[in-house]
This record gives C-alpha cells, structure tokens and sequence, in this order.
C-alpha cells in the first residue's frame, strides 16, 4: 500500500514536471513570437500581447506545478497573489495614465523594479547555500558568481534607472562633476575586491558573510547612482536601454539559480534586446557608448560670433497656397511634433492635401524624438497608415525632386552641419537631407537649439521659409487655411 502511495506521488510529481517543462516551451515560444511582432508597429500590439501571455502562463504554471526535490509545492501562496494583486493593480492604473511623452521615464521606473526584485531574490539566497560552496575552491562556483552579479547588476540597475526615471521627470538634475569618473572606476574595483573575498573564504556558515552582502549590496546601490548621475538628461533614453539590458542579466542570473528556464530566457531575451538597441541607438547618433556614458554631447559647432544670414519666415496663408498648388510633399516629423502633440492635427493635414492630389509622406529618422521609434508610434497614435512612413535612406534621394518638405519640430536630425562641418558634434550623424529640397518651411516656435544644443543653417538657407508657432497652433491654423482656399 505504501509502495502504492509512492509510486503515485512520483507519478504526479513527474506529471506536474512535464507540465511545467511544456508550458516554459510555450511561453518561450511566445517571447520570441512576441518579439518578432514588435517590430512591425501593426504588429506590435499584438506582439506585446502574446509575449505577456508567455509570461503569465509561465508564472501561473510555476505556482500551480512547480515541487522541489522533497516533492513540496510552493508556500506563501497568499502572499504571491496578494503582491500579484497589487502589482498588477498599480502598473494598469499608471500605464493607462501615462501620457506618450513621459513613456521614457516610466520605462525606466518599471526597469528599476525589475532590478530590484532581482536584487532582492541575491539577498534572500545567500544564506541558504551551501557552506562548501565558499571554500577556496568557491572561486570558481557558479552559484556564488551568479548570485552575486543578480545582486551587483540588479541593484544597478535599480537606482540608476530610478535616478534616470528623476531626471527624465525634471525631478533630479545633471551633476556633470568629472571626478565622478574616478570615484566610479574605484568603486567598481572595490566591488570586484568583494567578490573575490566573498567567494575565497574558507568553508563558512553563509549568515557570517551576510554583513559584508549588505556592504557590497550598498555600494552596488551607490554605483548605480553615480553611474547614471552625470550623463546627459538627453542621453537617458540610451542609458536606459543598457540599463534595460542589465535588468535582463540580473533576471537571467536568477534563472540560473533555480534552474527556472523561462526566467533565464526572458531575462536574456531582455538583456540581449537591449544591447542590441543600444548599439543601434549609439549608431544612429553615431557616437560610441563609451562617448554616451562618460563624454559630452551638444555645444561647439557654428560659432555665434560667425555671420549665419538672415532667415525668412512665411506666413500661415502663404504655406497653405503653397502646399495645396504642389505635388509632392514630405514632412519630416521631430520632437517637437511630440512635445506639442500635433500628430492628429498633422494627419488631418495630410488629409486634407491628399483630397487636393497631393502626395504627402514621412521622412523617418530613427533617433528623432527621445526614444526609440518616437515618431513611428506618435504618427501610429493618429493613424497614419505606415506606408507613408519613409526611412532615412530611402526618403533621401527623393528630396530633390520634392516640391515642399515641412519639418515640424524637428531639428538636429535635418541639420546639415552633419554632413559639411567637421567640427560639429553631430558630424557623421546621417540626417534627412532636407535642404535638397525645391522648397522648406520649418515649423517651431522660435530659434530654439534641439538636443544637441547646436546652430542648424538650413534656417538661413536661401529655399527654408520659417513658420513660427507651437506646432500644433500652427498646423491647426494651416489645416483651416487649406479648408478655406
Ligand atoms: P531636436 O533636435 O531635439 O529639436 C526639436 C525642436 O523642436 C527644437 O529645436 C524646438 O525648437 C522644437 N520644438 C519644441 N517644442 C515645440 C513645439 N511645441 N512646437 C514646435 N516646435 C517645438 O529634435 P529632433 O530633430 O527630433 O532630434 C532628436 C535629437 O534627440 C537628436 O539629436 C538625437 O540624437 C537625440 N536623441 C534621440 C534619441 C532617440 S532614441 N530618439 C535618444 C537620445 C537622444 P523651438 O524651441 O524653437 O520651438
């Protein structure tokens, strides 16, 4: 009888395994067909979608299936669901709140707590491994490694995106010290100083160790700080992209540790999507992520001092003859369209010329705005149809045969110093080139320098006709204007 109990209790256990190991291909299945749909912005919804099913599969199986060795379930089950709740509760109420133009900082803080509770998951198992694990061999335990990266990186990754979060947010300010450079190299060698004592130490009771794990918790936290203090509010979206990245180690460390393959997947895919977006993010701005995390961007370029011309501005009337007797158009969309959320004016534009036998399309720059895919998802926001989205290389040899190009906001993505002055900051950064166009009306509210705190000549520029307002005062004006002609 009692064989009888067992055999059936290995039956379960080994059933529920499987079950468990299935429902992990699936959700993996789901993060990278998740994946693959956010690349496409008519697929994207739906991508986000199925890879958060992935993850709610995996984590309702995991509770439901999961026993350890001893055949035990998991405990604490109200406490999971209570902090579930909660959870669950607050991200839909902020992200249902969240305007688009503060979605950068609120990435940031929902990374943050990513990183935090892979911190947290460090400091909950270090007292329970094993005390061998700590001998002098120990220094080439992967467990002890692993569990202390989850807490160097995820600590990292908290406050510095939290700090991140603060100065997207106008809450926190630059503090541009050089000297932060060395303090963070001295910091990042006593951290690996901590490793090495932490994983030499002779066979040893791992609570012993807990006073140094709070120490090396600690500074990871200040690192995370100081890290991200002196970079740029502008070069945030960059940072948090890496730091995006980080949580993903962090959580793939975790993984690791309880040998859970659909959190050591999610947490790579995150981490290697990351990378890869902070290299192609650095690639567009050509600059190095070396030059984002310790130089400076902005400055230099035109001097003041130097005769730049006059410009010339043109008003709402003219641009409305001008844009509705034309035939082809192409409107380069910029921060600025996104700071006045003017795009559902701007499409009502669109509209209007189309119905005149205009052809209007977007030139898409891939940094303009301040994240990645800032313009594809405004102009999604006011359903332009994606066909009319045009990337860079493809939009440019178009200009020249286009009567008007209209650049709403945007500002260091059209700037020709890009391409003829080598002392420029942008120089080498591939713009939209604007000024090869028939005509330019520039739409901004003043004189106004963009992100890279640069003079752009194409303002002065004999064919560039100025047209000064907030964007989307502007655009409602010129749509009126049309109507009436
Ligand atoms: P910017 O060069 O930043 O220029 C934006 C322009 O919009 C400003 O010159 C401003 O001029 C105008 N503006 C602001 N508010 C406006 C409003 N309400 N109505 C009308 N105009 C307004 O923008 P961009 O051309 O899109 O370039 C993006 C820059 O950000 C690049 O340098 C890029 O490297 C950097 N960056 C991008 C990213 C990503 S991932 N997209 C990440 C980090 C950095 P006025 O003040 O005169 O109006």
């Amino acid at each position: 009888m009692e064989k009888i109990t067992e055999v059936t209790r290995t039956l379960e256990f080994t059933s529920g395994q499987s079950v468990l190991e299935l429902s992990y291909l699936v959700a993996a299945i789901l993060f990278v067909l998740g994946l693959r749909m956010l690349s496409h912005p008519d697929t994207a919804r739906k991508g986000n979608f199925w890879a958060a099913f992935g993850m709610i599969l995996a984590i309702i199986t995991t509770i439901v299936f999961y026993k350890d060795d001893q055949g035990n379930g998991i405990k604490n089950l109200g406490l999971i669901f209570g902090a579930l709740l909660i959870g669950s509760v607050a991200g839909w109420i902020i992200a249902r709140k969240i305007k688009m133009t503060a979605m950068p900082q609120l990435v940031s803080f929902f990374n943050g707590t990513g990183g935090a509770a892979a911190a947290l998951i460090s400091l909950r198992e270090f007292p329970n491994i094993d005390p061998s694990l700590l001998s002098n061999h120990g220094m080439f335990n992967g467990q002890v490694l692993v569990i202390l990266l989850g807490l160097f990186i995820g600590s990292v990754s908290f406050t510095g995106s939290m700090i991140a979060y603060g100065k997207l947010d106008d809450k926190i300010r630059d503090i541009r010290a050089s000297f932060l450079k060395y303090v963070n190299i001295i910091l990042l060698i006593i951290v690996i100083g901590f490793f090495v004592y932490i994983m030499s130490r002779g066979p040893v009771s791992p609570d012993k160790l807990m006073p140094v794990i709070y120490l090396l918790f600690t500074i990871s936290l200040i690192y995370g700080v100081l890290f991200v203090m002196p970079i740029g509010g502008a070069d945030m979206p960059v940072v948090i992209s890496l730091l995006n990245s980080f949580t993903g180690i962090a959580a793939a460390m975790g993984g690791f540790l309880y040998h859970n393959d659909a959190m050591l997947l999610g947490g790579i895919l995150v981490g290697s999507a990351g990378i890869i977006l902070t290299i192609l993010m650095c690639k567009a701005m050509n600059r190095s992520l070396l030059n984002v995390i310790i130089g400076t961007f902005g400055g230099g370029g035109v001097s003041v001092d130097r005769e730049i011309g006059t410009i010339k501005e043109i008003s709402v009337s003219d641009a409305a003859v001008l844009l509705s007797y034309t035939q082809r158009v192409v409107i380069v969309p910029g921060y600025g369209l996104a700071v006045a959320q003017a795009q559902h004016v701007c499409n009502d534009m669109v509209k209007l010329l189309e119905e005149k036998g205009v052809e209007v399309k977007f030139a898409i720059h891939p940094v303009a705005g301040r994240m990645p895919g800032h313009m594809n998802v405004l102009l999604a926001e006011a359903e332009v149809p994606y066909e009319k989205l045009v990337e860079l290389d493809d939009i440019n040899p178009e200009l020249p045969k286009t009567d008007v190009v209209i650049i709403i906001g945007a500002n260091d993505v059209v700037n020709p110093a890009a391409e003829d002055d080598p002392t420029s900051p942008i120089y080498g950064m591939p713009i939209i080139r604007a000024h090869t166009a028939k005509n330019v009306i520039v739409m901004k509210r003043g004189m106004g320098k963009g992100y890279a705190a640069i003079e752009n000549l194409l303002f002065y520029a004999d064919n560039t006709r100025m047209l000064f307002g907030n964007a989307k005062d502007t655009l409602q004006n010129l749509v009126a204007e049309i109507k009436s002609l």
